[in-house]
This record gives C-alpha cells, structure tokens and sequence, in this order.
C-alpha cells in the first residue's frame, strides 16, 4: 500500500471517528500486529496485498563459500560474536533477531543494517516501528567487518556476516548444542525502507497473521512455531505485553508488573526461567502461561499445540529443527537481488554517485 494511500486511510479514518480513536501512534493502523489493533481495526484498516515474495531457493549459496575466497573470515566473526556473547549475552539475542528482521525485509542483503543510501530523505528499516530503539549487536557486526576488510577487501558481504553471526550467537548461547550449517555468498542489497518492516509480524498478531507473514517469505507454519523459540532469550519492552497481564500466569504477570512498574519502555527478561540460555524452555512456558506476548501464547491454539507439547517433552528435537529453520531463513530472497559487496556496513557504495 503506498505511502499516500496509508496517509489517506489515517486521515479517513480520523474524520469518521474522531480524533479520539486515531491519535498519535494509536492509529487505527494496526502495522501487521505490531500496534495494538482497535475495534476498528479490522473495519477500516485492512492489510494491504504486499508485492508478490518468493520462496526461498538458496541458489548462489554453498558451504564454506569463504574457504577460498578468505580463509579467516568465519574466524574473525566467531571471534568478534565470542567476545561480545561474554560480556553480554543479550547481544548475541539481538545479533539472532537482526538475522530474523534483515532476511523477512528484502531478503538476506544486510537492508536491515544501513542507515545511509541513496534514496535522500527516505528512512532505513532501523528507523521502522519493529526495529528503532530496539534492534542492537551492529557494532559486533561492523567490527567484524573492519578486520575482514582489513584481511581480504571487497570480498565478504555485509549480508553473509549477519548470517554467520547469528549461526555464532546460536551456538554460543546454547552452550554449543545448536550448530546451524549456514552456507555463504550472499550480496548487500543497495535499498533499504522503514515502511517494508511492515513485513515482520507483531507481538499482537494472531496464530493466523504468523502463519500468513510466515508463509509470504516461503516458510511453514511448523518453521514459525519453531524460530518462535527463540524468544526464550533477550529482552522485550513492557509496551508490547502489558495489556495481558490479566491474561497470565497470575504469579508471573505480578512480576513483570513490578518490574514495568508503568513504564512501557522497560526491558524484560522474555524466559524467566533460563534468561540467557537458547534452548526450548520457551515451549514449557507458552504450555505454563508464562511468555509475554499475544503472539507467543497464541502457539497454544489447536493448530500448533501439538508442535509445542512435543518441542517442549523431547529433548533435542527442537534443537535439530531450529538448526534446520534458521538456515532456511538465510535463503530468502527479496525482489532485487543483492547487488554489491559494501565496504561499510551501515551505508551503500559510493553515496551520492547514482
Ligand atoms: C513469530 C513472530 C515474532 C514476533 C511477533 C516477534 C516479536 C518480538 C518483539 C515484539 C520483541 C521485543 C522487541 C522490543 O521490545 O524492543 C522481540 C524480541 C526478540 N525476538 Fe522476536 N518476534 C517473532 C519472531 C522471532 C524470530 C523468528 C526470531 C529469531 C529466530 C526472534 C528473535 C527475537 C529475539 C532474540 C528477541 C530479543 C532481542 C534482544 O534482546 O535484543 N523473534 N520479538
Ligand atoms: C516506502 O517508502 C519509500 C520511500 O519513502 C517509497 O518510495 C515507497 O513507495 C514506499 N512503499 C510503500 C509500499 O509504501
Ligand atoms: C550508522 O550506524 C552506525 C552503526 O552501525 C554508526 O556508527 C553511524 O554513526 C551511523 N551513521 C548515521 C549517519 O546515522
Ligand atoms: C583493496 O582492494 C583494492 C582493489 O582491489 C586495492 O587497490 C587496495 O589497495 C586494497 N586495499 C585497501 C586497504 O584498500
Ligand atoms: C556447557 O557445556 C559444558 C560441556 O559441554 C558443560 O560442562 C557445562 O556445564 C554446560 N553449561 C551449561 C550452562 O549448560
Ligand atoms: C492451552 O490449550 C489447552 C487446550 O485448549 C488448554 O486446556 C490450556 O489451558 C491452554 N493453556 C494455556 C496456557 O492457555
């Protein structure tokens, strides 16, 4: 939906029922459920048919891409990941999440980490709703860059350094027990837009909205429920989860009303139970009623139940399925294919000069 088009439903929207019901970043625009929807929502507001996405084909990736082409890259990542998991675990969450948001927006092209292109005025993916004041582990990733530049030059791509990354992360947060195969030889794409993070879906969707926003980058409904695991490590903000208290275990949810204490910008732990570990104590507490968000306890409806009892009771299973989603997740593709191999993560090739 364009831009001007979205403008005109708020403005729509505004004028018929006030300006009450539409203020501010309350808009009746529920942003693929990361707003909290209004009773509105659903009769004014509905998502626009994106552009068409395809589904992952991996073509132009392989194994060990870099053993040749620069024998100490993966090297210098896992050290750089290594070094900044033991100081704070929480980046390695957020070096995993940058994975996540930077494949489901334009596919796998690093889109997720510029912050300078060429399209003057326009904001990045790091300015949209799902990403700005939350997204973090970019200087794990720039330093990364810099001693690979300074190692091999214009050889490895801002793209295959968050996947490897992440593969990293994975690895170290679970004690080793996750090891992703991730394979290489991506390109960073040149475009990045706020308005395309639309695509993530939100803490508010329901059970059929994660399957959807899933299902459009090529993924099944067991994938969802299975990279869904990976909120049982890193933080979340009290703005997206404190309107369920009520909803939850009582005993949890007065403890993270203590600890929001009426402040939406609070961070919490999003496991209670092993804070900095990944491993499947997240579908222990979807079935205990202890996970944060809608979207989180909506895996308990009767499509993916069953996904999550047995993700939650068999060791190792889990395990094997997310080592297996997440490498899927490195083969989406966007429209445009990645187009170069920057020098500097966070803006494109020669600003200014196309
Ligand atoms: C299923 C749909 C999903 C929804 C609705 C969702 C939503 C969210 C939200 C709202 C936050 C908290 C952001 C904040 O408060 O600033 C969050 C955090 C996080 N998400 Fe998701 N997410 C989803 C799927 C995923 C997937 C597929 C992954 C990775 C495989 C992932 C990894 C994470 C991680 C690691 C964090 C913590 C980040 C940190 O501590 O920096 N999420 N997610
Ligand atoms: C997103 O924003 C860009 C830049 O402002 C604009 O060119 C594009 O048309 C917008 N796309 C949609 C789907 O609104
Ligand atoms: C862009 O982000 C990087 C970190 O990735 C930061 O060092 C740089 O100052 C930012 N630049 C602008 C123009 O915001
Ligand atoms: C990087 O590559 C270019 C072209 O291949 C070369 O001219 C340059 O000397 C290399 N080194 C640095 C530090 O830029
Ligand atoms: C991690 O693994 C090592 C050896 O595989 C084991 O000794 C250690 O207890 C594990 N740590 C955690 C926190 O599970
Ligand atoms: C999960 O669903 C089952 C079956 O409907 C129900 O008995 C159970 O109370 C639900 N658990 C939670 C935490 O909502």
């Amino acid at each position: 939906m364009a831009t001007n088009k979205l403008a005109a439903l708020v403005v729509l929207v505004a004028f018929l029922a006030g300006p009450a019901a539409c203020e501010g970043i309350n808009i009746c625009l529920n942003f693929n459920g990361w707003l909290k929807p209004s009773i509105l929502d659903p009769l004014f507001c509905p998502r626009g048919s994106g552009p068409p996405v395809p589904s992952p084909s991996g073509s132009g990736l392989s194994y060990g891409y870099y053993n040749t082409r620069c024998p100490t890259a993966e090297k210098i990542i896992k050290d750089a990941v290594k070094k900044a998991v033991d100081e704070n675990p929480g980046i390695g969450a957020g070096l995993i999440r940058l994975f996540f948001h930077d494949c489901f927006v334009r596919g796998c092209d690093a889109s997720v980490l510029l912050n300078t292109t060429n399209s003057q005025n326009s904001d990045t993916e790091r300015e949209g709703l799902p990403n700005k004041d939350s997204l973090r582990g970019f200087e794990v990733i720039d330093e990364a860059k810099t001693a690979i530049e300074a190692a091999c030059n214009n050889t490895v791509s801002c793209a295959d350094i968050v996947a490897f990354a992440a593969r990293d992360a994975s690895y170290f947060l679970s004690n080793g027990s996750i090891n992703i195969r991730m394979p290489g030889g991506r390109y960073d794409g040149r475009e990045s837009f706020a308005n395309e993070t639309d695509q993530l879906p939100g803490p508010f969707s329901n059970v059929a909205q994660l399957q959807a926003s899933f299902a459009a980058k090529g993924l099944t409904s067991d994938e969802m429920v299975t990279l869904s695991g990976a909120h049982t490590i890193g933080r979340a903000r009290c703005m997206f989860f404190s309107s369920r208290f009520s909803e939850m275990d009582p005993a949890y949810a007065a403890k993270l009303r203590a600890q929001c204490n009426g402040n939406g910008n609070t961070n919490v732990n999003q496991d209670d139970v092993t804070s900095n570990v990944l491993d499947k104590q997240y579908y222990q507490n979807v079935l205990d009623n202890k996970v944060l968000f809608a979207s989180d306890a909506v895996l308990n409806s009767t499509v993916t139940r069953a996904q999550v009892t047995e993700n939650a009771d068999k060791a190792g299973e889990w395990e094997r399925k997310f080592e297996k989603a997440m490498e899927k997740m490195g083969k989406i593709k966007g429209d445009q294919q990645g187009l170069e191999i920057r020098k500097v993560c966070w803006r494109v090739n020669n600003v200014g000069l196309y």
